[in-house]
């Protein structure tokens, strides 16, 4: 059964300059649709600009410039740049669109109309630069407590949308799965957060104060508040309350129907991305005006509920949160210039797991070239199609019918299966058992970070495969060993070249092309061993990833070594059948893969903070070598090194070395975490001599 999936980013702020945390958002979403494509869902992807707010109108101001001018100008900086990061969002909105101010009116009245949007005398502590009021509790140190800046005493007439009605409702939608919040841990977050008292929302602006907004349609003297006609953006580019299709109509879902039916086509299907600092704004002011809007228009209160929220973590720069404000950006074009889009789309996904916070370098993002695209993927086509080049006149040779001859054919074989294994789900969407594609729920449960593990698994795999069978050898006097073993190479990559097809759509067609497989990838449920035809004529080409010299940056700095692994179960039970099937999601390795990480104990004989870093600490440590070895680990917010020293700990003794903060770190401290999130160390039960390996 296909299923809908219509998949939101954040709209931008028009002001900002695209950097990596906002290419990151449209990134992933788009993988996520197009991981959706080859499940066979129906897609639609919206982005956009968010153009109102005391912001923009300060910046047109000094500017000399009308705020409509300095929009239409802005907005392109986002608009211009998806296309060259390849993704392909359907349709772009601006706050700005008078259809847009159409349904925000037509909202707004309807809520007055019913009496959920009220008037009220309202004193409080503003922050001009965020735009919204606090109560004195929530003040710290008498300032802003999102931004540390001044605030200033206001006491005015508002209007406000009676948000509190809607907190019991919002908690039972949460806790029962029927809103799905990604990960576990942000749903026990927006709990909490539900925990004490909901207010009602403030909804409006003395026009004295701030003009640049949608005028309230039953007060002349306010606009709105700029979050409230921020949020409704997502429902009126599908439609709602039968809003007019967008200035290129073909960017509708279906450009002849009416708004009404784009909107119960697509409505509630829908997958808001966002990033963790807009998590309540989305999670529970979002629901709860859908809800006061479906109580104001006659529906069952829970109608237009949106399914789904993924919540991600922030791009760090040094520690600090990747933002204008700080200057601390990287910009995405400047990466796309120098190495490709692919490059930056593949290390984004590769490098963050969803979710968590990672710290982006421009070193890490070459290494990452290096070894994973040009060196295991793309010089795996290159050595492949050079061999069936020259022992089988460049056509795939024919299929073998027998079974694999070999443990390392067997091994992919094995990957290939378990990876597949097509009764992912029942008819009606819901996953089954614990008999499910690792693959599928990967995509379902938003871990593309490991749908990209995954593929690369099997890319290891067909690498120990050409290394093993080695085809170059036994073409010389066992042709039909060699025909088996680059068939089974080629179907692999077709295999792997899918699955990587959301996050690096070129090359992955390029490769398909070369190996003389459909371009377009085949969906998840069609694909299966021994599609590629015998006799297909492969293509050759330059390779697909070039090589470049890795920048040494010394400010760049490692993420904590948990940052790999995924959270641990959440705090409370919200219901999440995507959670339970983590298990089932991990890849197999085989004993080779294993036999080749040297984990050893040792004892820690020093420990030290890193100067300017908050998460490094400096380890000396005993493995019974020559000399102590010098390990940098992430652990600075869970121990004082006081604590750590002259304790055993398990260390990955054979990780590249690499610089950090200018120091050279050999090898990583294993930990893990505890309920809190705090790292704990892995430790042997009782001691045991320093160097002793792990088996
Ligand atoms: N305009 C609002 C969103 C309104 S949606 C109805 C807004 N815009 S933003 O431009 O500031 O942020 C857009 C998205 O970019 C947010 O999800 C935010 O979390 C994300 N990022 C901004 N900086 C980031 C990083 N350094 N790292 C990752 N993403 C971050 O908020």
């Amino acid at each position: 059964m296909t299923s809908k999936f219509y998949v939101t980013t954040p709209i931008y702020y028009v002001n900002d300059k695209p950097h990596i945390g906002h290419a990151y958002c449209t990134i992933l979403a788009d993988v996520a649709v197009r991981a959706h494509r080859l499940l066979g869902d129906q897609t639609y992807f919206l982005t956009g600009t968010d153009e109102h707010g005391q912001k923009v109108q300060e910046a047109a101001q000094k500017r000399g410039i009308e705020p409509q001018q300095h929009c239409d100008e802005l907005h392109l900086a986002f608009k211009d740049l998806w296309p060259q990061l390849l993704c392909g969002t359907n349709q772009f909105i601006r706050t700005t669109e008078p259809r847009h101010r159409a349904v925000v009116q037509r909202a707004l009245q309807q809520l007055h109309d019913r009496g959920l949007v009220v008037p009220r005398e309202f004193e409080g502590w503003y922050c001009v630069p965020d735009e919204r009021f606090w109560t004195e509790k929530e003040l710290s140190d008498g300032k802003c407590p999102a931004c540390g800046r001044q605030v200033v005493r206001l006491k005015e007439k508002n209007w406000f949308f009676l948000m509190s009605q809607f907190a019991e409702p919002l908690r039972a939608a949460i806790t029962s799965g029927r809103i799905a919040i990604a990960p576990a841990s942000r749903a026990n977050e927006v709990l909490g957060f539900l925990d004490k008292p909901l207010q009602d929302l403030c909804i409006s602006r003395p026009k004295s104060r701030l003009q640049w907004g949608i005028e309230l349609p039953f007060d002349r003297d306010f606009v709105t508040y700029v979050w409230f006609d921020a949020l409704l953006n997502y429902a009126t580019a599908i439609g709602f309350l039968d809003a007019e299709p967008p200035t290129d109509a073909a960017q509708w879902p279906q450009p002849s129907a009416s708004g009404t039916a784009n909107f119960d086509q697509w409505w509630p299907a829908v997958t808001h991305f966002l990033g963790k600092d807009i998590l309540t704004t989305h999670t529970v002011y979002w629901p709860t005006m859908l809800m006061g809007l479906a109580q104001a228009f006659d529906k069952p209160h829970d109608a237009w509920l949106p399914r789904q929220f993924v919540v991600t973590g922030w791009w760090l720069l040094d520690n600090a949160k990747m933002s204008k404000s700080i200057g601390n950006v990287v910009n995405p074009l400047d990466m796309r210039a120098k190495y490709g889009p692919e490059v930056l789309r593949w290390f984004v996904v590769r490098e963050m797991v969803v979710g968590q916070d990672a710290n982006f370098s421009e070193e890490a993002l070459v290494r990452r070239n290096n070894v994973e695209l040009a060196n295991d993927f793309g010089n795996l086509l290159q050595r492949i199609t050079a061999l069936v080049d020259k022992y089988f006149g460049g056509q795939v040779p024919t299929p073998p019918s027998g079974a694999p001859t070999t443990d390392a054919q067997r091994a992919v074989r094995e990957l290939v299966a378990m990876l597949l294994r097509p009764d992912a789900a029942s008819d009606d969407g819901q996953w089954a058992g614990d008999r499910v594609a690792p693959v599928a729920v990967s995509v379902r449960a938003f871990r593309l970070h490991r749908l990209a593990a995954d593929a690369m698994t099997l890319v290891s795999r067909l690498n120990v495969l050409v290394q093993h069978d080695a085809p170059f050898r036994t073409a010389r006097d066992d042709l039909p060993a060699a025909a088996q073993s680059l068939y089974c190479a080629l179907e692999g990559l077709r295999i792997a070249a899918t699955l990587l097809q959301p996050i690096l759509p070129m090359a992955c067609a390029e490769v398909l092309r070369r190996i003389g497989a459909d371009q377009q990838a085949r969906p998840l449920s069609e694909l299966s061993w021994g599609q590629l035809p015998g006799g297909a004529q492969l293509a050759n080409g330059p390779p697909l990833f070039a090589k470049y010299d890795v920048p040494i940056s010394v400010a760049a700095e490692v993420a904590p070594v948990v940052v790999a692994v995924d959270k641990p179960a959440p705090l409370r039970p919200v219901q999440s059948p995507v959670d339970t099937l983590i298990e089932a999601a991990r890849v197999p390795v085989v004993i080779d893969q294993f036999a080749a990480i040297d984990l050893r104990i040792g004892h820690v004989v020093s420990a030290a903070p890193v100067p300017k870093s908050t998460k490094l600490l400096c380890l000396s440590i005993d493995l019974s070598e020559a000399q102590p070895r010098q390990i940098l680990s992430g652990i600075a917010e869970s121990f004082a090194p006081a604590d750590l020293i002259g304790q055993q700990v398990l260390v990955l003794a054979n990780l590249a070395p690499r610089k950090m903060m200018g120091l050279i770190s050999h090898g990583m401290v294993l930990v893990s975490e505890d309920a809190q999130g705090r790292r704990v160390l892995v430790q042997p039960a009782h001691p045991v001599p320093n160097g002793g390996t792990v088996r």
